[in-house]
């Protein structure tokens, strides 16, 4: 299939271009850059020894997504463009509804106009906010504390509402847990902008010596050891999980979790990074950070039922191919 694919030069969208090339389809991917880099596409292409097409396009330009598909005989859209930074979010609520809920909608009206009924969304585990654990999808969801986690609840109901109305539409509504790891390559990975924001980055830099020790957010938590617990999942994992996606769509919107089923606690994931690399990551504990829950794990079984996919590589593999990746990154920290 011709897959046009959004955000494909981000850390997600690169993982799954790779799949999608290796299990035969074929990629045209739109991204604007605005944080990722072109350098990106090439090492995609290095990886499965097969070209791709690029456009450096806003995904909110209806005029410019009118142009692909008016090239492109499109059989399926994967839509990863979007901004994913919970706190800046929440300073900047515009930015975040504008790009993540128009883009979707400039999507689905191309899709109709020219009867592409394939889409698969990447929306997020941050959907069923403070639920009880394990999340599973027949869950009613919760108010996120943040405009971006209302950003991919509104896509959800968005996309779900032209299924219903359309009943050739097929949409699969991926609801990522906490994705970590990079290709065993070591060629592409996440490059977060400044000081990470996320755990496993974090926990990379501090082992590369960037950043002096890691912050654990809280230890009075109701978890095995205080610490918070989340459903790390192998960015190689939850790229074949698009996969398995775009290969098993049915008519109508199905909601899947793509999450190993294993929670972790933060202490656990310093352990394992520690034995995974052999170097030391020097922690303290602070207070907890607001918005922060305790417990985040998937009910992963649906997915596997449905789509026949299930996540197989475990906590040390993630571990060892983040440092692989950050190990390998001759750059500096972006600003
Ligand atoms: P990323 O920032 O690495 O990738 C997103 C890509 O989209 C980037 O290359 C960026 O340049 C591009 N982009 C953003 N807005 C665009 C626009 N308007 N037009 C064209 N390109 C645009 O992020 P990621 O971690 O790969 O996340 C991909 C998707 O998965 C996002 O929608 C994110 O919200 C979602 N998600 C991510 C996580 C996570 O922890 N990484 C978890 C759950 C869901
Ligand atoms: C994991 C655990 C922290 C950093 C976020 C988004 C979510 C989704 C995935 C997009 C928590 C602790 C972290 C640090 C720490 N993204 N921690 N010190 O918050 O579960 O999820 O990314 O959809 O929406 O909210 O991920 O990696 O930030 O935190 O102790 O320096 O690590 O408290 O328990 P989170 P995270």
């Amino acid at each position: 299939m011709n897959i046009l694919v959004t955000g494909g030069a981000g850390y997600i969208g690169s993982h799954t271009c790779t799949a999608l090339l290796k299990a035969g389809h074929s990629v045209i991917i739109a991204d604007n850059l605005s944080n990722s880099k072109s350098e990106t596409v090439r090492k995609i292409m290095d990886i499965a020894d097969k070209e791709v097409t690029f456009y450096e396009i806003d995904v909110t330009d209806a005029e410019a997504i009118d142009t692909i598909f008016r090239k492109h005989k499109i059989d399926g859209v994967i839509h990863f463009a979007g901004l994913k930074a919970v706190g800046e979010s929440v300073d900047k609520p515009l930015d975040y509804y504008y790009n993540n809920i128009v883009s979707t909608m400039v999507l689905t009206k191309a899709c109709q106009k020219y009867g592409v009924n394939r889409f698969v969304f990447s929306s997020s585990a941050t959907v069923y906010g403070d639920n009880k654990v394990p999340f599973v999808e027949t869950m009613g969801l919760l108010p996120t504390t943040n405009p971006y986690g209302e950003t991919k609840a509104m896509s959800e109901r968005i996309l779900t509402d032209i299924a219903n109305a359309n009943p050739a539409f097929s949409v699969s509504l991926l609801r990522y847990f906490n994705p970590v790891g990079a290709h065993w390559s070591g060629l592409i990975g996440e490059r977060p902008n400044g000081i990470p924001n996320n755990l496993m980055p974090y926990v990379t830099q501090v082992a590369k010596g960037k950043l002096g020790k890691l912050r654990v957010f809280g230890n009075d938590y109701l978890t095995v050891d205080g610490t918070g617990v989340r459903d790390y999942i192998h960015v190689a994992d939850l790229a074949e999980g698009h996969v398995a996606a775009l290969e098993n769509l049915t008519e109508g919107a199905h909601v899947y979790n793509l999450g190993t089923g294993q929670g972790t606690s933060v202490l656990e994931l310093v352990k394992a990074f520690e034995e995974a690399n052999d170097v030391k990551i020097p922690y303290e504990i602070v207070d907890r950070r607001p918005g922060d829950i305790a417990s985040c794990y998937a009910d992963a079984s649906k997915a596997e039922r449905e789509l026949g996919w299930e996540a197989k590589l475990d906590i040390i593999a993630m571990c060892r191919d983040a440092w692989r990746f950050e190990k390998n990154y001759k750059g500096k920290l972006r600003k």
